[in-house]
């Protein structure tokens, strides 16, 4: 019998082999892998021509916005924008308005996504000081994890106080979902602000002396701890220092279920930087120097940081304060909001990088998606190339060079750091459970999205 869709004539890549081939999907599984003269006939056939046929690219960090500020982005602009880059799997952010911080608004996002996303998407949850009776609840209804917002940052979000926390731990444990952190520490963050303030310290370039390291690295140790004490599954968002990355790599050691993340900012960029794209490289946690980024690939490599994702968090260029290239448009970097664009532009960036031997194209699945289907609790359905896997397959072309052009981005709202940077390594087909949804970097595709349920 024909199976639906047959990729072949390319190098298949897990994180364990790379080897000449393709795949058939069938009724949205994958039901061959191998040789192409092993695979069945296929309704359709996409001949990739020796390019790298990768497991659907998971970005387990994304604001998508909805409900509530859809002029900064939405499920179908932000999907579209995913899929664009390569991205078959999003986890999508609680700090919409109204929060997702009960189960009424987990049932309003999935509907929401349901109806416009091109892309599989996990919804979490937000946990604060006055909503611990809706973390259960949360899971019941199909929520895939939990943030809290230690630090403070978009939507102004408070968190529990460490007695709560001593509750919401212990529930978020009961729930066996895992708990993703923003971790910053608010005290030193208004310390550092409020001195470079006094001395008259506005420009961009001060951004990163206004949470330093230690505001990071002190928020997970203090995380840590208690998810130690509660048995309380951690996931560190966006981690961007070493010093927690050593912690992270030392409570692994000690066998605590504790995961992080990165993305391509941390790794590539660092403060000085925003002397030439301003506020358009702010972000909570800032980037910062390099010391910091080596020790983040040698994570990557070496397994003690898990996943790579962009924190894709589009905001209006007048929020900015930057026009859509870096320069400024308001006196100082405390009033320009803190995010941008990165879902679309995540893959062809440490493509870029793989091609230079930073990476192996075998760690960079295993980073970008095996382990986030980990760390979410949905492998092997999502994140491998296996028999009765989802049909997700990122096709890449490791030779095709481009310039990024942020004009040309499919969000929303385009602002972005990296407007003239020189890629090597593109998506040129991103297939969710087997519907082609980008070919030749132009979205085709459906709203097809369905929500993540945890496989535990
Ligand atoms: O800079 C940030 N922007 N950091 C976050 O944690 C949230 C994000 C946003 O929602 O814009
Ligand atoms: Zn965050």
């Amino acid at each position: 019998m024909a199976a639906d869709l047959v990729i072949k004539n390319g190098w298949v890549v897990t994180p364990d082999a790379t080897f000449k081939g393709g795949v058939a999907i069938s009724g949205e599984k994958i039901v061959a892998i191998g040789a192409d003269d092993s695979l069945p006939q296929g309704k359709e056939e996409i001949d990739v021509k020796g390019k790298h046929i990768l497991p659907g690219l998971f970005d387990g960090h994304v604001h998508f916005r909805e409900p509530g500020m859809t002029h900064k982005e939405d499920f179908a602009t932000g999907s579209t924008a995913a899929v664009c880059g390569g991205i078959t799997t999003v986890v999508d952010m609680p700090n919409t308005v109204p929060p997702t911080s009960d189960a009424e608004q987990v049932k309003v996002k999935k509907e929401l996504g349901e109806a416009k996303s091109l892309v599989d998407f996990g919804i979490t949850g937000v946990v604060v000081q006055t909503n611990t009776k809706d973390i259960l609840p949360m899971a019941a209804a199909g929520a895939i994890g939990y943030k809290i917002f230690f630090g403070e940052t978009i939507g102004n979000l408070p968190f529990p106080d460490d007695g709560m926390c001593m509750e919401a731990f212990d529930y978020i444990a009961q729930s066996k979902l895992p708990l993703g952190i923003h971790a910053e520490n608010r005290q030193i963050m208004a310390y550092c602000t409020n001195k470079l303030k006094q001395e008259n310290k506005n420009d961009a370039r001060y951004w990163e002396a206004s949470r330093p390291d230690i505001c990071e690295a002190e928020s997970v140790h203090h995380a840590l701890f208690f998810a130690e004490t509660f048995g309380t599954k951690l996931h560190v968002f966006h981690m961007s220092s070493k010093q927690a990355a050593y912690m992270v790599r030392d409570a692994k050691a000690r066998g605590l279920r504790v995961t992080a993340e990165t993305g391509p900012h941390y790794l590539l960029r660092e403060p000085n930087d925003m002397d030439k794209v301003g506020s358009l490289l702010k972000m909570n946690p800032p980037v910062r120097t390099q010391d910091h980024a080596e020790v983040l690939w040698q994570g990557l490599r070496e397994g003690f940081v898990d996943t790579l994702a962009t924190d894709h968090s589009p905001h209006t260029l007048d929020e900015k304060g930057s026009d859509i290239y870096g320069k400024l448009t308001k006196p100082a970097i405390w009033d320009c909001i803190s995010g941008f664009c990165g879902v679309e532009t995540g893959v062809p960036l440490i493509l870029t990088e793989v091609n230079k031997g930073r990476l192996t194209l075998n760690q960079y699945v295993k980073c970008a998606s095996e382990n986030p289907a980990k760390v979410w609790q949905v492998y092997p359905k999502k994140g491998a190339i296996r028999l009765g896997s989802d049909g997700d397959i990122t096709v890449v072309d490791m030779d095709k060079e481009a310039t990024i052009d942020v004009n040309k981005l499919h969000s929303k709202n385009k602002p972005s750091p990296w407007h003239g940077w020189k890629v090597k390594g593109m998506p040129v087909l991103t297939v969710v459970r087997g519907h082609v949804q980008m070919r030749d970097g132009e979205p085709c595709g459906k709203a097809i999205g369905k929500a993540l349920k945890p496989l535990v």
